[in-house]
């Protein structure tokens, strides 16, 4: 049997940059899904410091860079995130759903009920997440000439890593043992993406 190879976003990109309003849903959904990072920092029952506030104030700029990015590429549309605006339907809000439900099972499986240590792995998964995927971004719109750009938020990104990555090390977590969890992600990932890519080309065959 013919192996199936999935399309990655490389080829996702190709397909889209004559039809700024796929890429525009495309960055539409990134701002979803910084949205919604922002939102589940928020929500952890966890005493603040300034550290996470300033997350989560960084997590909310982004969404707004990404939907600065959609007014760039189509004007006076996507303005906020129902379903016509977003690639892969709510497929975003199921990654983060899933993963968090993941997180919840593994520190119950360790009878641990440290809100801060939920947040530390959440965010973690996450940005690990976004140090891969933003530099693949930033690359194609470099060698598509599209002009925007997401340096500004891969910069913040390796930061929160760094910090969230040392609050994990001062927790005696270490990365190995974590790696089922970033496994999980990746076929969160993988099915978010599927959507995602499965949508674009349903809306292009109607264009
Ligand atoms: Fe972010
Ligand atoms: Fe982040």
């Amino acid at each position: 049997m013919q192996e199936v190879v999935s399309p990655t976003i490389s080829d996702c990109f190709a397909e889209w940059v004559s039809q700024p309003e796929i890429l525009a849903r495309f960055f539409n959904t990134l701002s979803y899904l910084e949205h919604l990072g922002s939102r589940k920092i928020l929500s952890c029952n966890i005493s603040f410091t300034e550290e996470h506030l300033r997350h989560a104030t960084e997590e909310t700029r982004h969404a707004l860079r990404f939907k600065r990015m959609v007014r760039v590429l189509v004007k006076d549309t996507f303005e906020d995130y129902t379903l016509p605006s977003l690639l892969g339907g709510h497929a975003a809000y199921f990654y983060f759903q899933k993963l968090d439900a993941t997180v919840r099972q593994y520190l119950k499986n360790r009878d641990e009920k440290d809100a801060m240590l939920n947040y530390l792995l959440v965010t973690y998964i996450v940005e690990m997440r976004a140090a891969q995927l933003y530099p693949e971004v930033q690359r194609l719109l470099e060698e598509h000439n599209i002009p925007v750009s997401v340096k500004g938020i891969i910069n913040e990104e390796d930061r929160h890593l760094t910090e969230i990555g040392e609050g994990l090390a001062a927790r005696g977590i270490s990365l190995p043992e974590i790696d089922p969890l970033i496994k999980d992600e990746e076929m969160y990932y993988d099915r978010f993406l599927a959507s995602v890519m499965k949508e674009a080309r349903d809306i292009k065959d109607t264009i």
